[in-house]
């Protein structure tokens, strides 16, 4: 699409009308390639092509979605940032004795980031012999993909999506069901799932405990992940926690709104 630059604005512009996905905020280079690959994989030359196969074709228009949105995702993704989250944020939380601990997983994809921190809950829980206490944990998985949230509260993973579990976490959390690894109920019910654009600065609940927005806002305008910071640093309850991915940092303004908790892991605390 090199050198049709009307023609991509006129097709980003086309996207954000017919499906509200609010093109003009993502990276313009993430776009670009995206849209590149699909246009190639539909033989077609320019972005005016393209954008007429859109209108003929609701299954491309679909797919040219999901690759914009990029689902990629694995259970405790990273495991040494889950490890930190074992070790420091798990037990914080717990401490709390909030009559409710909130936690969202902003941009959960298919649920293995808000599974994966219900099963660290649920293992504390189990450790402090203080499983009725689960019944206080509320953890909201929202994503802008509706195919995906379906994903998520059917609950059954293929081996790939287990790729970075802990063996003795995939024994006892996984049950095996005709092939596929099934969420353990108790961990399951922990969960509750909801289409949201993070765009739309809604965030699903207030007074949140720990929200992780990981793997999300690089893909994110400056201007975008700025506001994004905002809208967490108001979400979260005094002392709340922020989990980001490896790639993602704090910038600007947002810095003096966080305390870093552990750096390396891109953890920080709400001022
Ligand atoms: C790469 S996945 C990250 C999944 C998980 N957080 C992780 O780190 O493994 C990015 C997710 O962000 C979602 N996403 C992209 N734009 C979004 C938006 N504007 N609002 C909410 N979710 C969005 C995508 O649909 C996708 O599921």
């Amino acid at each position: 699409m090199h050198g049709d630059d009307a023609g991509f604005q006129a097709l980003i512009e086309k996207i954000t009308r017919d499906r509200g996905f609010r093109c003009s905020s993502y990276k313009d280079k993430c776009l670009r390639r995206r849209i590149g690959v699909r246009m190639r994989a539909k033989h077609t030359v320019t972005a005016g092509e393209y954008s007429a196969t859109l209108d003929t074709d609701p299954k491309e228009y679909d797919r040219l979605i999901r690759s914009l949105t990029v689902n990629v995702t694995k259970f405790f993704r990273n495991w040494d940032t889950y490890s930190v989250i074992e070790s420091t944020v798990v037990p914080a939380l717990w401490e709390r004795r909030e009559p409710e601990t909130r936690i969202w997983s902003a941009g959960c994809s298919s649920g293995e980031e808000p599974y994966s921190v219900g099963i660290l809950m649920h293992k504390h829980a189990a450790e402090r012999r203080e499983s009725a206490r689960l019944d206080t944990i509320r953890i909201i998985g929202t994503d802008i993909d509706r195919d995906c949230l379906g994903e998520a509260e059917r609950a059954f993973y293929a081996d790939t999506a287990l790729g970075d579990t802990p063996p003795a976490l995939r024994e006892r959390y996984f049950p095996r069901i005709a092939g596929l690894h099934g969420m353990l109920p108790e961990v399951r019910r922990l969960a509750s799932f909801e289409c949201n654009d993070l765009l739309a600065h809604k965030p699903p609940m207030e007074d949140i405990h720990l929200i992780l927005c990981r793997n999300v806002i690089i893909y994110f305008e400056r201007e975008a992940q700025d506001a994004l910071f905002f809208d967490f640093h108001r979400a979260l309850a005094p002392g709340g926690f922020l989990v980001l991915g490896k790639v993602e940092t704090l910038l600007g303004e947002a810095r003096s709104l966080f305390s870093p908790v552990n750096a390396r892991e891109r953890i920080f605390r709400k001022i």
